[in-house]
């Protein structure tokens, strides 16, 4: 049975007939690859900061400079991503289920991205000696675990799609999995901010979103 999410481009049959052992094709996948790394990277190196100040290894305004830089290099490098991206979906003709999932993932990525702006701007007060307070480490370890599942979701699909099936019409419903995900972050996050928000701050230095 094809979901109805299996979209094809027959209008761009044109592009699609170069097909996916074209040199162009091959060059949007290197600018794919070269993208995921700056943009990946980056991910990784912000949150080991971000651990190491968990552990209490570096301050956290180190761990503020580090994100300031980092943050540039990864909206640069999903820009890149959804560019590239684009170009390759438009050379192979459709988009399977499996890839429907995968461009949800790429969806909480940015707007995952957004929502760290707006923790990061309501902590701007807090300094190194200052107490962070619950419900804004809360929200960055929500986030945190957001962002990792949501890049290695996004990565794995990419790498089984190039090197093991190009055309993965799994799983048979692939909204319910979306809903499903989006369902399980809202309770997760409505929960923790309301038992949190209960909670009084250590101090008054920080605004609530
Ligand atoms: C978080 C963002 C993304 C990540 C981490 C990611 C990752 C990857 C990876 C690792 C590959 C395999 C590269 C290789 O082994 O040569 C790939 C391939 C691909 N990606 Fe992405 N990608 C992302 C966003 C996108 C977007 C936004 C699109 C489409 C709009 C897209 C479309 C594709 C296509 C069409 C392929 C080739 C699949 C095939 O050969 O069948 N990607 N991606």
């Amino acid at each position: 049975m094809t979901f109805p999410i299996n979209l094809q481009f027959e209008a761009l049959s044109g592009i699609t007939q170069m097909g996916i052992y074209s040199p162009i094709f091959y060059s949007f996948l290197f600018l794919h690859v070269v993208s995921f790394i700056i943009a990946f990277g980056s991910v990784i190196f912000i949150d080991t900061c971000g651990l190491l100040w968990i552990l209490k290894k570096v301050k956290m305004s180190f761990v503020n400079s580090v994100a300031d830089i980092g943050t540039k290099l990864i909206w640069t490098g999903l820009s890149g991503l959804v560019i590239s991206g684009t170009v390759l979906i438009l050379f192979k003709g459709y988009i399977d289920q499996l890839t429907a999932i995968k461009l949800f993932f790429v969806a909480l990525v940015a707007l995952n991205g957004i929502n760290l702006h707006f923790i990061k701007k309501s902590s701007a007060h807090i300094t190194d000696t200052d107490e962070m307070p619950a419900l804004i480490r809360f929200r960055i370890t929500v986030a945190s675990t957001i962002s990792q599942i949501s890049w290695w979701g996004a990565v794995t699909i990419g790498f089984v799609h190039r090197h093991i099936q190009h055309n993965i019409p799994y799983p048979t419903n692939p909204w319910l999995w979306m809903v499903g995900i989006l369902i399980t972050i809202s309770t997760i996050a409505i929960l923790g901010e309301v038992i949190l928000r209960k909670s009084p701050a250590p101090n008054a230095s920080y605004t609530k979103i």
